[in-house]
């Protein structure tokens, strides 16, 4: 491993508020226990290990980022606590109950607009509860709850290309939570939209958050979205995707928008850098071709 930058290392140091947050989260039953989780796949030139040994456990309400290079496994990892993909090795708990398959106790919000769009708002949020066998009447009512948890009351009625990005994730953000899950899974959810409606949708998931008790996975790859968000953050790395460490994010709540300039902030964001970076460098990714001799560097 490299050296640690030592500015990056501030983040080690919390006040006693966080610490003792921190000691609250952990007094809290765990929800989500992943324990020695591994997925292989078989791949053209043999078995790729996707995930390698993962463990971590989620307490309740606690908001978990998991972040990591491109092709550490982090979808994957987001499939199999899902139930969408089965582990190799290994097993993921929820309430002490191993997953198996897909089920209602999990909501899922994917990076890309899974609505469906021949169903207006209303009736997208609704989906859940009528597979579940709700009558109708009591669906569209329940649903109408969360159109207007998530401010959508005036577009209940809209079609999903109606929608801007943010507008159709806060309804994929309704249409999981209206199924009361016990845990929310979201796999870079904002990717996909712009600097400014991602910041605003960051905003409002910490403000749901608050207000609902639901304890939350979300993935990311981008570093300030999961300090910004996050109480604890597993970091990944690749090849295969394994836990590099969990990191506390040293910061009490709420989090107004300026606490990005707050120096444990930027620490963590470099301790999170440091972590991602000292990752050995794909084969390939090595530069082959030299167009300097050695002596001509510039800085
Ligand atoms: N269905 C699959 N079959 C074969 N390999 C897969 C499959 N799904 C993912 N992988 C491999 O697992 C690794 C992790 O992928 P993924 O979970 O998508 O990473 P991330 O979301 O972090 O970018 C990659 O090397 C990818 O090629
Ligand atoms: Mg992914």
């Amino acid at each position: 491993m490299t050296s640690v930058d030592p500015v990056a290392l501030v983040h080690r140091d919390q006040s006693p508020e966080v610490a003792a947050r921190f000691a609250r989260i952990y007094a809290r039953p765990v929800i989500l226990e992943v324990d020695q989780l591994c997925r292989r796949f078989a791949g053209e030139q043999g078995e790729v290990t996707a995930l390698q040994d993962i463990a971590f456990r989620t307490h309740r309400r606690e908001l978990m980022c998991v972040i990591g290079p491109s092709g550490c496994g982090k979808s994957t990892l987001a499939r199999v606590l899902a139930g969408l993909d089965e582990p190799s090795a290994g097993q993921v708990l929820l309430d002490g109950q191993p997953v198996r398959g897909p089920g209602p106790d999990r909501g899922m919000v994917f990076q890309g607009y899974t609505l469906f769009p021949w169903r207006t708002v209303l009736q997208n949020v609704m989906f859940g509860l009528e597979v579940r066998g709700r009558d109708r009447a009591a669906a569209e009512s329940e649903a109408l709850e969360w159109v207007e948890i998530v401010g959508l009351s005036k577009f209940a009625d809209a079609y999903p290309y109606q929608l801007s990005g943010g507008m159709k994730q806060r309804v994929a953000i309704a249409r999981a939570l209206a199924n009361r899950p016990r845990i929310l899974l979201m796999d870079e959810p904002f990717a996909a939209l712009d600097a400014q409606t991602r910041a605003q949708m960051q905003g409002y998931l910490l403000e749901l958050w608050r207000q609902i008790d639901i304890t939350i996975v979300f993935i990311t790859h981008d570093l300030e979205e999961a300090v910004y968000l996050a109480d604890r953050i597993v970091v990944l790395g690749t090849n295969p995707g394994h836990v590099r460490e969990i990191v506390e994010v040293p910061l009490l709540r709420p989090r107004p928008r300026e606490i990005i300039v707050d120096p444990r902030f930027v620490a963590t964001k470099r301790y999170l850098e440091s972590l991602i970076h000292s990752d050995p460098p794909e084969p390939e990714l090595r530069p082959r071709i030299r167009m300097t001799q050695i002596g001509d560097e510039v800085d």
